[in-house]
């Protein structure tokens, strides 16, 4: 039997640097499909590097985050706060036509990219819901029958693991972290951002994983943090986009 590899990249926020650093960490590396749980833009100041790059992908399976429904005006954004809202208005009147379309395209998650393996933005039963403690995981693993799902949205990179009826929570506190996950139970798996972490480390998150071996390896990458806070600086943005990228927060 083949052995099949999915590169995982959720919230890239529009981070040409960190989208590039992630690309340059694995590019001797063969990928099957990639999977991307959303949030392509937003907050960062390169929507068209990122949305250009992010269609070039071969066997991409992306679900829409919420601020790819605001920044291609699928959304207002009255729920965004005034930061995130700005860079959304930003990036509506900065993206092309194409990509513009192509972030409205994306579907609603949950999705399937292979049997047993789902995708979600923030949760399964609602895309946009932030999916932290141990008891929010045990209600999305009683909500539906996925073996593994990768979500993003919270941009903290953490494991739930449910086995025996008991979720368990897996910490991604090193910048190398390899798991192989049990055959008899289920996975919850959020990678981290690549364009915007808030766990304190800066680094680009992001992650791969091999369904036959079920070895998952979830990875931090530096990147050129200074150009891309620089981006956001030069295009007006808030400066508070910019000094959370050095903070990782
Ligand atoms: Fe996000």
């Amino acid at each position: 039997m083949g052995r099949t590899r999915y590169l995982i990249l959720s919230d890239i926020h529009s981070n040409q640097e960190a989208l590039e650093a992630v690309l340059r960490a694995v590019h001797r590396r063969h990928y099957d499909g990639v999977i991307c749980m959303g949030d392509l833009v937003g907050y960062g100041a390169s929507p068209n590097p990122v949305v250009t790059r992010i269609r070039k992908f071969k066997g991409l399976v992306a679900v829409r985050g919420n601020h790819d429904k605001v920044c291609s005006g699928l959304e207002d954004g009255r729920n965004f706060n005034a930061a995130a809202r700005q860079a959304a208005m930003w990036t509506l009147s900065k993206l092309r036509p194409e990509n513009k379309d192509f972030l409205k395209s994306l579907p609603q998650g949950p999705k399937e990219a292979a049997p047993g393996i789902w995708l979600a933005h923030g949760s399964i039963p609602e895309e946009d819901a932030y999916l932290f403690s141990d008891f929010d995981a045990y209600q999305v693993f009683e909500s539906s029958p996925f073996q593994v799902c990768f979500f993003g949205h919270t941009h903290f990179p953490m494991v739930f693991q449910q086995r025996a009826g008991n979720v368990e929570l897996i910490p991604l506190k090193e910048d190398l972290v390899e798991l192989t996950l049990m055959p008899d139970a289920r996975y919850l798996i959020n990678p981290g951002s690549v364009g915007q972490p808030r766990d304190r480390n800066p680094k680009a998150a992001f992650a791969e994983y091999s369904p036959e071996s079920r070895r998952l390896v979830v990875r931090r990458v530096p990147y050129d943090i200074a150009s891309a806070a620089l981006r956001i600086r030069r295009a007006s943005l808030p400066e508070s986009l910019a000094n959370r990228l050095f903070l990782g927060a």
